[in-house]
């Protein structure tokens, strides 16, 4: 328990920053407003310049899918405060405390890819896409948080590598890439579907080359038919890709239906341009009927 403080009208309660995440320069707490008794989440940040952009990105965005941003102000120390409506748990918490129907992870899924659309209609990038930041309401229905690292989607800006977490990383950026576009978000919720389904992360990599290397072996060694600009990636001067040229990617998700294999496939393909935009991956067959055949009941075998 964190000593009862208070940031404005804010007492602050439970401190809901993991230690696990080198990139994080905030703090986030559950704060309860004194004046309304209103059970809230608070995010203030060290970091002046991130907190600027992550308010100025949220206060932009206003939808069902979408943390509700409730108010922002600035302590007397220039640090920028967030406050957003307070929801029961994430999609994290949800998955490792029980079993998932498939066709409730299919209405996750078209909810996450739902808000994605808006959020890329709106020319953002997330950027960091993972079960963590997506919460529940009461009603079971998600809500894309943590804009931290998002960014205005220009392409004529390089962006920096320190984007998306690890695990939710796509192969371009492990490999370098500056140019970061849409398709990053893409490849992220894939990830997210996929785990989902395996009830643990698709790529549990350790770091950079450890995590290309669980890729390969479960989408095989890219090829240059498959991804025709692969040797421009910066990395490529310095790493040489080896592992299987073919693999059952279907075993990575034993559980999965057919068309929810088809939807990941092509939710992480390899080249980004090849990735379906959101909304092509709405318009996918997997959401046509009503995602009963696979039965989501795998356990993971953990090391
Ligand atoms: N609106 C909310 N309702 C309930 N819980 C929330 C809310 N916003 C954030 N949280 C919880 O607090 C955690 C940290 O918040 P957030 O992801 O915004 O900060 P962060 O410092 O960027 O975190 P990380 O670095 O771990 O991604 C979330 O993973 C989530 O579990
Ligand atoms: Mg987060």
């Amino acid at each position: 328990m964190h000593d009862p403080d208070f940031i404005g009208d804010y007492q602050l309660c439970d401190s809901l920053t993991s230690n696990d995440n080198i990139y994080s320069d905030c703090e986030v707490f559950e704060a309860k407003n004194r004046k309304t008794n209103r059970e809230v989440i608070l995010k203030i940040s060290r970091d002046k310049k991130r907190g600027k952009r992550e308010l100025e990105v949220h206060s932009a965005l206003s939808h069902e899918f979408i943390v509700n941003l409730l108010e922002s102000f600035t302590t007397k120390s220039l640090r920028n405060v967030l406050i957003f409506e307070k929801y029961p748990r994430n999609l994290q918490e949800l998955y490792s405390g029980e079993t998932l129907e498939s066709n409730r992870i299919q209405k996750f899924m078209k909810q996450l890819m739902m808000g994605i659309e808006y959020i890329h209609g709106m020319n953002f990038i997330h950027r960091d896409i993972k079960p963590d930041n997506l919460m529940l309401n009461e009603n079971d229905c998600i809500k894309i948080g943590d804009f931290g690292l998002a960014r205005v989607y220009d392409p004529d800006i390089e962006m920096t590598q320190e984007a998306v977490s690890l695990w939710y990383r796509p192969i371009e950026i492990l490999l370098d890439s500056q140019n970061h576009t849409k398709s990053v978000d893409i490849w992220s919720a894939g990830c997210v579907m996929a785990e989902l389904y395996r009830r643990c992360p698709l790529f549990q990599g350790e770091g950079q080359l450890s995590m290309i290397n669980k890729i390969i072996s479960v989408l095989g060694k890219p090829t240059l038919e498959e991804w025709p600009t692969l040797n421009e990636l910066p990395a490529m001067r310095n790493v040489e890709l080896n592992g299987p040229s073919i693999t059952r990617f279907e075993d990575a998700i034993p559980n999965a239906s057919k068309s929810s294999l088809d939807i990941i496939r092509h939710m992480i393909k390899y080249d980004p341009e090849r990735r379906l935009s959101a909304s092509q991956v709405l318009e996918h067959e997997y959401f046509k009927n009503d995602d009963i055949s696979a039965k989501n009941n795998y356990e993971p075998e953990f090391p």
